[in-house]
């Protein structure tokens, strides 16, 4: 049975207090969510506004959650004078993962290859595992990206997922392409129909973002993923 990596994307949502009320309510699943296989089929990382790292970290800690935590986004500068910039190094102290090249970055924060791909340098030195997301299988891909997000600009946020059938056959192109081993899909992914996602050859989780901020929602989509 594969590996499956589940990835909530809590995008620009959720202030500090807000995070750990999120784990709290969240940990309330942690049983169940345990003996159906989380932290051992399944990995979840919640990738949260950098506000929150720190705090979040010192809550699954203490609460043992299984839970890994990541960015979504980093500066492709290393420290420096750079103002206003978080840095890998900076992320890699309270996070594991990082999300780079996600569509909303691209479209409104005008982030081209040059800089995704130095993002990605920026976050391999300093120890981070890399989430690139492309909206189709002609984008570039860099070397040194953990696991695609395959993320088709229209099924984001709109409530109309990509079909099944076809996320997997972008995802098998996108793998083929880039030699990366492992892909997610996103996109008005919910607990309804995570399963469907998972259960095609190719794809090997999902990256949720509307269905990431509510705990008990989140826990019922992982609860799907593992049945
Ligand atoms: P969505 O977002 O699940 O709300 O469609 C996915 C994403 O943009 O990461």
């Amino acid at each position: 049975m594969k590996q499956i990596y589940i990835v909530g994307n809590w995008k620009s949502n959720k202030t500090v207090q807000e995070s750990r009320a999120w784990l709290d309510a969240f940990s309330v699943h942690l049983n169940q969510l345990e003996a159906s296989g989380v932290g051992k089929r399944a990995v979840t990382i919640v990738c949260a506004p950098f506000s929150d790292l720190y705090a979040m970290r010192q809550a699954i800690q203490e609460k043992h959650l299984p839970i890994e935590l990541g960015a979504q986004d980093v500066s492709p500068f290393p420290e420096g004078a750079y103002t206003g910039e978080i840095s890998a190094r900076m992320i890699r102290e309270n996070a594991e993962w990082v999300i780079i090249g996600h569509s909303e970055r691209r479209d409104k924060f005008h982030e081209n290859d040059g800089e995704l791909f130095a993002e990605v340098e920026r976050a391999k030195e300093a120890g981070l595992r890399v989430i690139y997301c492309v909206p189709n299988s002609e984008t570039k891909i860099p070397s040194g990206v953990d696991v695609v997000g395959y993320e088709p600009v229209a099924a984001i946020g709109s409530g109309h997922p990509e079909s099944p059938e076809v996320a997997n056959d972008m995802i098998g192109r996108i793998k083929a392409a880039s030699g990366v081993q492992r892909a997610v899909y996103g996109g008005s992914v919910n607990p309804d129909n995570v399963l469907s996602y998972l259960s095609q050859e190719a794809i090997d989780g999902v990256l949720p973002g509307g269905a990431s901020l509510d705990p008990d929602t989140f826990a019922r989509l992982i609860q799907a993923a593992l049945s």
